[in-house]
């Protein structure tokens, strides 16, 4: 596999068996998929974060398919070789699995997404199987997993007692026997995570999940030091581009204050 191939399926369990890490980050417009992509980025997830990160709602639960879609047709223009994966929204995939069918393909008919991504273990593993019989590639997601928050009280560290790491476990191998082609693995112990990933043959993807996972993804708006609302240990800033923006911004604003802005050769 070239660095500069489309990147497919098979390319990422290629990568898993090689020990090649694999390298994920969400999109959510056109203008960032295409940099990501441009960069190298293996795997590209239109998540469901845009809701927060966007939007700017307080949770992941009022995201719709009609705003995923959306964003997912964007995304899916800017990427030339990542794998596009669309994240299906609360209640796209939960009710029944041939609304899941219905849901999942308007992402790949509609978005141009590759794959879809969903939330949880053995109530969706029905699902999960029937997407990947027709065709429609399916990420899993355990741990903390976002929609479930009401749930959980929280977003605190999954799979810390004996039982929830033993519950972790088995939704890995049924994720795994059902289809999944890759797990993200969010919030839980290194120790457990390394554990699972070695007891899979497809890849895991880490977030706040140690370095013992096959891959690693970040929210792209928290790497970079956009969404400052909240910051979890996990995350590695490697720019800070909200006071790159209020900076330019504020030099911008007095230019026009001061009349030094348009110049005579900015004029026409
Ligand atoms: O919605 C999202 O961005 C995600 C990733 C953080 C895994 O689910």
């Amino acid at each position: 596999m070239t660095e500069h191939s489309k990147v497919t399926i098979p390319h990422l369990i290629r990568m898993k068996q090689a020990g090649e890490r694999i390298t994920c980050l969400t999109a959510y417009d056109w203008l960032i998929a295409g940099l990501l992509d441009q960069a190298g980025i293996e795997v590209i997830l239109v998540g469901d974060s845009g809701g927060m990160v966007f939007s700017g709602y307080e949770s992941t639960l009022p995201v719709t398919m009609d705003q995923m879609v959306y964003h997912t047709r964007a995304v899916s223009r800017g990427v030339g070789r990542a794998l596009c994966v669309a994240d299906m929204p609360f209640l796209s995939y939960q009710i029944r699995p041939d609304e899941a069918v219905r849901n999942a393909g308007r992402f790949l008919q509609e978005g141009g997404a590759e794959a879809v991504k969903l939330e949880g273990g053995e109530p969706v593993a029905e699902t999960v199987r029937r997407l990947t019989d027709i065709g429609i590639p399916v990420m899993g997601h355990l741990g903390l997993t976002p929609q479930s928050i009401r749930k959980f009280g929280g977003y605190r560290l999954r799979g810390k007692s004996d039982d929830e790491a033993e519950e972790l476990k088995k939704d890995a191998r049924i994720l795994e026997e059902a289809g999944a082609f890759a797990i993200v693995l969010e919030k839980i112990p290194a120790d457990l995570a390394a554990g699972i990933t070695a007891s899979l043959s497809v890849p895991t993807i880490g977030i706040g999940a140690g370095p013992g996972c096959d891959g690693q993804i970040l929210v792209t708006h928290d790497m970079l030091g956009l969404f400052e609302s909240f910051r979890p240990k996990f995350v590695r800033r490697y720019a800070d581009l909200a006071s790159v923006i209020r900076d330019a911004v504020k030099a911008y604003a007095e230019d026009v204050r001061s009349g030094s802005y348009p110049s005579k050769e900015e004029s026409y």
